[in-house]
């Protein structure tokens, strides 16, 4: 068995002394599509700063691909889309140009030679958007921009992409599509996703693994596998409502 991408063991994250993770343990296999759900404020967006090195532990430890965070940050071996990345839309730039912004930000100012121009073009066509990398990035919709930011992060050629929050602002159709292509990069490229959401339902029938998070881990494991309801309570409140099973799962039953 290959050693994970991820292992967090007994993870404590707080902010001037106030606690916002506490004992978290998990590990992220290789190859898997991993969804940290919960709702706003749970420490979602803190877990991953903890993972990419950008918020250091109060305790507890992490390893990425077998390094520490501080260490992975220096490798370019993850890919990140923050949340709310905000653009100034008139600001004119192509998707190409959006892309090229990974490969300069490695070479500095140096032009951009046919090498560079091919891994550009290449993660274009690995988001299936060859066809508009002269477009006005501005005037691409919501889910034709996620694919870009995408391309830009492939472009760097991660092993683990980290994506906060993507779907946000996507409708059901661009979402579907964009969970998608996840999928596919994971089957294609081999690549470990670690994908943030609030929204349980849209994400369970996409990933591998499902981290309930609100302070604590309530739940950690497959979407497959029944949640137990004290857990999305626990998680979200009593008012959420949460199908993924029919009435023969055993799991369901005996949790009831
Ligand atoms: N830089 C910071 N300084 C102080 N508190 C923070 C900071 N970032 C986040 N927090 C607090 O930590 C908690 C978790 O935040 P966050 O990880 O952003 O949650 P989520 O992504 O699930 O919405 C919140 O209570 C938030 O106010
Ligand atoms: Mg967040």
């Amino acid at each position: 068995m290959p050693e994970p991408a991820v292992i967090i063991r007994d993870l404590t994250v707080a902010y001037d002394g106030n606690i916002v993770l506490e004992d978290i343990n998990l590990e992220v296999a290789r190859g898997e599509i991993m969804s940290v759900v919960g709702p706003n404020g749970s420490g979602k967006s803190t877990l991953l700063r903890a993972i990419m090195g950008f918020k250091r532990p109060a305790k507890g430890s992490i390893l990425v691909l077998g390094r520490s965070p501080d260490e992975i940050q220096k490798t370019g071996l993850i890919g990140y889309l923050p949340q709310n990345m905000n653009y100034d839309q008139n600001f004119p730039v192509s998707a190409f140009d959006i892309v090229a912004m990974s490969r300069y930000s490695r070479k500095g100012i140096e032009r951009l030679g046919p090498e560079d121009r091919a891994a550009i073009n290449g993660s274009l066509e690995k988001v299936k958007m060859q066809s508009q990398t002269d477009k006005h990035f501005g005037s691409l919709s919501g889910g034709q921009k996620q694919r870009v930011l995408i391309a830009r992060a492939l472009a760097m050629k991660p092993s683990i992409l980290i994506l906060d929050e993507p779907s946000i602002g996507l409708d059901v159709v661009a979402q579907d599509s964009f969970y998608r292509l996840l999928q596919k990069l994971r089957d294609d490229e081999g690549l470990t996703i670690i994908l943030v959401s609030h929204d349980i339902g849209g994400v369970s029938g996409v990933v591998d693994k499902i981290a309930c998070v609100k302070r604590q881990m309530h739940f950690y494991g497959s979407p497959k596998d029944c949640i137990p309801s004290t857990a999305l309570e626990k998680t979200f409140g009593t008012n959420v409502y949460f199908l993924s099973h029919d009435s023969e799962c055993g799991t369901c039953r005996r949790d009831k």
